[in-house]
């Protein structure tokens, strides 16, 4: 049966792993479904989870659509059904609907050097466009990858980070100095200055905190980034997901349909809303 991107399916939560702890904590779930039940997504999308009883969220589908065994999705715990998520288990079961948006255009980006700049919870996002361009590394330039958190706790993915290493460059980051910590301390778009990663055939993603992304896009056009060759995914508070509520808006775009991924000359243009 085709996909019905209108109806919550059951998704059974087969792994947890707790990334970050503390009040902002991160935890990656995995989900599978039942035969049949599974869709396939594009890098960049979306899916609304429920957590019975509690309500829904629009979440990044974190896991490259080349994985066909589960959805991964990381999630912070910031309220109500984020922390109803967190306290479930291996085995319980969630409702998934979607995919939703629109994708990042990684076939045309073929051939092409690719800059990743996530922070915080915003390397989700990117996520699947490094696992994609990892696993089909002939057809891509070099990659670089830049993601920075407040503190080393705070940095997720870490050990599958320190496997990047092989396939690509990493400058991982913390706000200020810590003991024992030997890469860049500084915010994310700090490290892009330091590191000067250059706009020739390249595309830059960026993916974190409104005032993250603000300066990285800057620091990037200082570089010589053109407005076309920069794109980030907008996180703006969404209800339904599917372009009726107007939960969603920024100008006239309604971010679930046309969005969340944008390219800066897109973006730049519509009202700074987000
Ligand atoms: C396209 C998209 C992709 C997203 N991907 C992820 C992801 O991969 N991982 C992840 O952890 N989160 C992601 N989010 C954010 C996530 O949807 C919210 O954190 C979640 O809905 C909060 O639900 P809650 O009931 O726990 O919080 P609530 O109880 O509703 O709110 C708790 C606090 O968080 C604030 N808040 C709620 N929603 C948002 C939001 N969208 N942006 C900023 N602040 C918000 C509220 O104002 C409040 O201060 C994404 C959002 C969108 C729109
Ligand atoms: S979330 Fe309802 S229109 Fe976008």
């Amino acid at each position: 049966m085709p996909n019905n991107i209108y109806l919550p399916k059951p998704g059974r939560i087969a792994h947890i792993k707790t990334e970050v702890e503390g009040n902002r904590a991160i935890k990656t779930f995995q989900v599978t479904f039942a035969d049949g039940d599974g869709f396939e997504h594009a890098c960049g999308q979306c899916a609304m989870l429920s957590v019975f009883g509690k309500g829904e969220m629009m979440i990044s589908i974190a896991s490259s659509p080349l994985i066909e065994d589960y959805k991964q999705f990381s999630v912070m715990r910031v309220g109500r059904v984020t922390s109803a998520l967190h306290d479930l288990e291996v085995g319980d079961v969630i409702g998934v609907r979607g995919p939703y948006g629109n994708d990042f255009p990684v076939e045309a980006w073929q051939g092409k050097n690719l800059v990743l700049i996530g922070g915080g919870c915003g390397l989700a996002p990117i996520w699947p466009v490094v696992q994609t361009v990892v696993a089909r590394r002939a057809d891509f330039g070099a990659i670089t990858v830049f993601y920075g958190g407040r503190t080393s706790r705070d940095i997720m993915y870490r050990s599958e980070l320190e496997k990047l290493r092989s396939d690509a460059e990493v400058h991982l980051s913390v706000d200020s100095e810590e003991e024992g910590w030997e890469e860049f301390c500084g915010f994310v778009p700090a490290n892009i200055v330091a590191q000067e990663p250059s706009p020739d055939n390249a595309i830059a993603i960026t993916c974190g905190p409104p005032i993250m992304i603000k300066f990285v896009i800057t620091n990037l056009k200082n570089l010589g980034f053109a407005d076309e060759q920069i794109y980030t995914t907008l996180e703006n508070k969404m209800k339904c997901g599917v372009g009726k509520c107007g939960r969603c808006n920024v100008g006239k775009d309604y971010v679930c349909v046309k969005g969340p991924v944008y390219s800066w000359a897109d973006l730049k243009d519509l009202p700074q809303e987000f």
